[in-house]
């Protein structure tokens, strides 16, 4: 079974700049939860017990996030809000959160790397801190979880992208006549340009990865955007093992884009009970 979670969030959100100056983007709010936190959840709900936040010197505020505020709860009970007090006391329970921090930024690649002594030897998950899915019907990493079960190899979560989108993707290569949802890859490349992608299946941000990962990690070459990327590591691990793809079934949010943030908001406002039918409202005299 898989218990441990990496989660890297050190990277700088240029995208939305210049909010990510001073405000994490995993903190990036869903109304009044921040993105992260349903990452976090999505990792507990699949059974994970154990999360690594790879962040930077700069996103302390993520680590207070996630802590006990001594303070507030104090005044919320002196007050009697039970209620409020219930929800700062419950986030992320259920799972023991960990931290390190990256030092440089030098990709996706090189923050996962500095999860090897957290990970230790046995195959783990990985959680962007911007990508939210509303897996249905299980959460998307527990339906990862599932697909290791059945190849006990690595797994990278995949979604089908537009054509002119698949230069933003680590994509696939899958091996001849396989049928999915489970397929076995002969490569992946990062971010091709769009007249070379070699499929519209892309990484989106899942992965369940064997602990082979972090030798290929350590002597990691600079690819695109000039970052340590993961998708190379994980091409070169391809010598060695078997990878394999599957497509996640869901809804994906890639909060670091500004439409589907504003997506989310609307999506995850239309589901709260105090609010959905006054927002519902709202969006239909917007249209108009
Ligand atoms: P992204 O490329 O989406 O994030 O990396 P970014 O670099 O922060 O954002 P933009 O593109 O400049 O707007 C995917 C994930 O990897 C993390 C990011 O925090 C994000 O969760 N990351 C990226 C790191 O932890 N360290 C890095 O050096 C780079």
């Amino acid at each position: 079974m898989i218990k441990k979670a990496v989660i890297p969030a050190a990277g700088y959100g240029t995208r939305f700049l210049p909010i990510t100056k001073a405000l994490p983007k995993e903190l990036l709010p869903i109304i009044d939860h921040p993105t992260i936190e349903y990452i976090v959840n999505e990792a507990i709900e699949s059974g994970i017990t154990d999360i690594l936040l790879i962040v930077s010197s700069n996103k302390n505020a993520i680590i207070d996030y996630f802590d006990y505020n001594l303070e507030l709860e104090t005044i919320l009970l002196s007050k009697n809000k039970y209620e409020e007090y219930g929800i700062i006391r419950n986030i992320a329970k259920g799972a023991n959160i960990h931290y390190i921090r990256q030092r440089e930024q030098l990709g996706l690649g090189h923050a996962v790397l500095q999860a090897e002594a957290f990970v230790g030897n046995e195959p783990f998950a990985v959680l962007l801190g911007d990508d939210m899915y509303v897996g249905k019907p299980e959460p998307a990493m527990k339906q990862l979880m599932d697909a290791y079960e059945k190849v006990q190899s690595t797994v990278l979560g995949t979604i089908e992208v537009e054509l002119k989108d698949t230069s933003k993707y680590g994509i696939c290569i899958p091996k001849p006549d396989q049928k999915g949802p489970i397929v076995e890859l002969k490569g992946v490349v990062e971010k091709p340009k769009v007249e070379e992608a070699p499929s519209r299946s892309a990484i989106g941000g899942r992965y369940i990865l064997t602990p082979g990962i972090f030798s290929y990690l350590k002597n990691q070459t600079r690819g695109a955007g000039n970052e340590i990327q993961l998708t190379d590591a994980i091409l070169r691990l391809m010598g060695t093992e078997k990878v394999f793809s599957y497509d996640i079934t869901g809804k994906r949010y890639d909060v670091g884009n500004k439409m589907d943030y504003i997506e989310a908001i609307l999506d995850f406002g239309l589901q709260k009970n105090e609010m959905k039918d006054e927002l519902q409202k709202l969006i239909n005299k917007k249209a108009k």
